[in-house]
């Protein structure tokens, strides 16, 4: 990895999911190791596949790729095989979004996934000085009582969790449906986010404060279609996780150069980037930082600013965010 400024500017991840940084390399080491079927004749042909027309279809691949993590062991060496990845790219800190639903639904126990995540975690830090943080995200898709179910299941690890999300398939799922299940996390204490405007309208947006009291927008890119949002987005300061080759590759935008990103900046919004699922979207943290280098043609300084932007909106303890400054 080049030793340039977009590697050693430290980098913090508010937005990744952790079955989304599957590379076809350990999903085909995990499907043999496994006995599991993959629809792919050999990692090219995974590769090739991973062309989206818009967020259900990358669903559908996400959805069938993770059916190769069964044990605890597969769980780590997923994270352990990112987080390599991310400490090399000069990520210093990663919170995931992990899916209990789409394990447990496969016959894998809530134990087995926290075992082999929470391993990779304690290695994360100790042997790569890499923070962590966790998100338990309900399927939106999903029906509301199996959130709570879940999050009720997540009991014993709760300590491990700082805030809950909701993703998966967004149009026609609006933040509303999860109104109850986000209020009993609260209650418990944990933080919340959820994806709103990638597809879905900027009136998501608007539910997900209002009813959900979220700290973070995940995407939020549609919020440029509603000026009276953009205001109210950048008074009161909500983060927005933004993920620009996600956008493109799942046709949110055409092309990066005509995504919203510069007029959500102008318009005062406290932005970030991320990588969203860097296995399936061609590019980790750095690429993201490096695509819209090129794109938007942004300064040293604009870069720093968005980067210095996630260390303030981590959920991360004081002593590391000072150490990170
Ligand atoms: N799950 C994984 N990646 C996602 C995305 N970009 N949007 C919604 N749900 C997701
Ligand atoms: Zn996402």
């Amino acid at each position: 990895m080049a030793d340039d400024f977009l590697t050693r500017l430290p980098k913090v991840e508010l937005h990744l999911h952790i079955e989304g940084t599957l590379e076809p390399e350990l999903m085909f080491a995990l499907a043999e190791r496994n006995g599991v079927k993959l629809p792919y004749s050999d990692i090219e042909a995974a590769r090739a596949a991973y062309d989206f027309t818009d967020l259900q279809s990358f669903l559908d691949l996400y959805f069938q790729g993770m059916s190769v993590l069964l044990t605890a062991r597969d769980f780590h060496d997923l994270a352990i095989d990112y987080f390599r990845r991310a400490a090399a790219e000069g990520v210093v800190h990663v919170e995931m979004h992990i899916d209990p639903q789409a394990h447990l639904a496969r016959g894998v126990s809530f134990a087995t996934i926290m075992e082999g995540l929470l391993a990779a975690c304690r290695e994360a830090r100790d042997e790569l000085d890499l923070s962590t943080a966790m998100i338990l995200a309900f399927l939106r898709d999903q029906p509301a009582e199996d959130a709570l179910q879940v999050l009720e299941q997540a009991g014993p690890w709760l300590e491990h969790f700082s805030a809950v999300g909701l993703d998966s398939a967004e149009q026609g799922n609006p933040p509303s449906k999860f109104r109850e299940v986000f209020h009993r996390a609260a209650e418990l204490g944990l933080a919340r986010v959820a994806h709103a405007g990638e597809e879905g309208p900027p009136t998501y947006i608007r539910e997900a404060l209002d009813e959900l009291d979220v700290c973070r927008i995940d995407h939020g890119v549609r919020a440029i279609e509603d000026v009276e949002l953009l205001e109210r987005l950048a008074d009161e300061s909500i983060v927005l996780t933004v993920c620009p080759l996600s956008n493109v590759r799942l046709k949110v935008v055409e092309h990066l150069e005509q995504h919203s990103l510069p007029r959500l900046i102008d318009a005062g919004l406290n932005i970030t980037l991320n990588s969203d699922d860097p296995a399936y979207f061609g590019g980790g943290m750095r690429e993201n930082f490096a695509a819209c280098q090129r794109a938007f043609d942004w300064s040293d300084e604009t870069l720093s600013w968005l980067a210095s932007n996630a260390i303030e909106a981590a959920f991360m303890d004081e002593q590391r965010r000072d150490l990170l400054r």
